[in-house]
């Protein structure tokens, strides 16, 4: 059968999307406090065949700007933050088939602590969990969890290194015929097929064993989205989901390229991956209609929700610094987190120390970031150039706000790249890997993967 796309949504337990303005939109929904708004958005998905369901997650509100968190309440930029795990279970109830995926930190949990998680979600939902592995990004979140200021980012690679190898290693502790459940002979399980994990290591030690029986999925679906040398790196290892971003075909071929060769050198099948490239869509029943859709979006930012979320993704206080002052070396320097979108500023600003004015210009924070707006045929074409290019197997698509954003993409994309035979008509299987095309993992297949 020909190649076809992955579709992953980019979802938030929050007040706003991808768009912080998104809330003010004048068809969004606001009760995102309630389970109906997140199993509607579920169930849109779900109609459109969408392999996933992904929630984002931040451990702290974008508070960097000016040292404060009054502008982020004021005005609402990702401000609400809930647990996206419980969320994840609200919708999982509302659907059957869509793959569900949430974000938790390697730098702030302890591994057993996500192994049950995600263990349990994976059973509760027959097979959908995916789990989305960050190290997290700004001293917000470390001030939160117990720290002063985010751990180096290297450093903090390395530490998820070893999450992972404790986390699968307490996914294999139960054999998948362990369980017995023979009433008459009073035999629970297997003691034999039972194991501990007995792990001592460099950041980590957990004795186990592990309380959750093997999953459904063997284990839950790992996704990924390192962007450094050092990220790509550990994306290659361990990822089975990977985001990544296409800010031109050439690049995006050139990451494509770049990640499958780590999972080589990792030791893995390049092919058991599928790298999903993110963008956002505004589409309609025809070019116009998405022209007057977007012409509204462009009217809802404010200049404050790009210097707050700059402030967040860079790890720097853009209040500091006048609209027109320039960026120093050491500044640039200084910059942590989000790398590529200061890396970009530079690029295209063509300057070496950008001011800040260009920050807002050229990284289109806090706008609708690099959007494919058209009628089915425009969308669908740029969708389909992408793919065909090999910058990805597929998209994590943002929504300009919801669930409006997601119906329109179900309504007018979808249907034509079905009719294209670029993506499924329905799902494969029951199991979020069946859908991948991923296979079951046998118990210890990860340590393959080699460092
Ligand atoms: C589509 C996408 C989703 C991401 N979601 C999160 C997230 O929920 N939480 C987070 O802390 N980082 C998130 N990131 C950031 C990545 O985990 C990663 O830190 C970033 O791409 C920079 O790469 P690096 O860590 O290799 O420097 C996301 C990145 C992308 C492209």
């Amino acid at each position: 059968m020909a190649r076809q796309m992955v579709m992953v949504g980019f979802l938030q337990a929050q007040n706003c999307t991808n768009l912080p303005a998104s809330w003010r939109h004048p068809d969004s929904r606001t009760d995102f406090m309630s389970p109906d708004y997140y199993q509607e958005i579920g169930r849109v998905l779900e109609r459109g065949k969408f392999h996933l369901a992904f929630f984002d997650d931040r451990l702290a509100m974008p508070d960097r700007y000016g040292d404060d968190h009054a502008h982020a309440v004021a005005h609402g930029i990702r401000c609400v933050k809930m647990d996206p795990i419980a969320v994840l279970m609200a919708m999982g109830m509302a659907t059957e088939r869509l793959g569900l995926g949430a974000t938790c930190s390697t730098t702030y949990y302890e591994p057993f602590h996500v192994a049950r998680l995600f263990a349990t979600v994976d059973h509760m939902t027959k097979g959908r969990a995916g789990w989305n592995v960050v190290t997290s990004l700004n001293d917000g979140e470390a001030m939160n969890m117990g720290r002063a200021s985010v751990t180096e980012h290297d450093l903090r690679y390395d530490r998820a290194d070893e999450f992972m190898e404790v986390v699968l290693g307490l996914w294999d502790a139960w054999d998948d015929d362990a369980l017995i459940l023979d009433k008459a002979s009073g035999r629970f399980a297997d003691p034999a097929k039972v194991r501990r994990l007995d792990h001592r290591g460099e950041h980590f030690r957990a004795r186990g064993p592990f309380t959750v029986p093997r999953t459904p999925q063997g284990h839950p679906v790992i996704i990924q989205a390192g962007q450094s040398g050092r990220g790509r790196r550990f994306a290659g290892r361990w990822g089975e989901v990977i985001f990544a971003t296409a800010p031109t075909v050439e690049r995006g071929k050139e990451g494509y390229a770049a990640l499958k060769g780590e999972a080589e050198r990792a030791g893995r099948d390049p092919d058991a991956m599928s790298i999903c490239v993110s963008l956002t869509t505004v589409s309609a029943a025809t070019k116009a209609e998405a022209e007057d859709k977007m012409a509204l979006l462009e009217r809802l930012p404010l200049e404050i929700d790009a210097l707050s979320l700059l402030s967040e993704g860079l790890n720097f206080d853009f209040a500091t610094k006048a609209m027109d002052e320039q960026l120093t070396t050491a500044e640039l320097a200084g910059f942590s987190g989000l790398l590529s979108i200061r890396d970009g500023v530079v690029r295209s600003s063509g300057k070496a120390n950008p001011t800040v004015r260009d920050f807002l210009r050229f990284s289109n924070r806090g706008r609708v970031e690099g959007a494919i707006v058209g009628g089915p045929k425009e969308v669908a074409d740029r969708l389909e150039d992408l793919f065909a290019a090999n910058t990805c197997d597929g998209f994590v698509v943002g929504a300009t706000h919801v669930p409006g954003a997601y119906a329109d993409f179900v309504d007018f994309v979808v249907p034509e790249l079905q009719r294209r035979g670029l993506y499924h008509r329905d799902y494969a299987g029951a199991t979020l890997r069946e859908n991948l095309g991923l296979p079951r993992p046998a118990i210890g297949a990860w340590k393959r993967a080699t460092r």
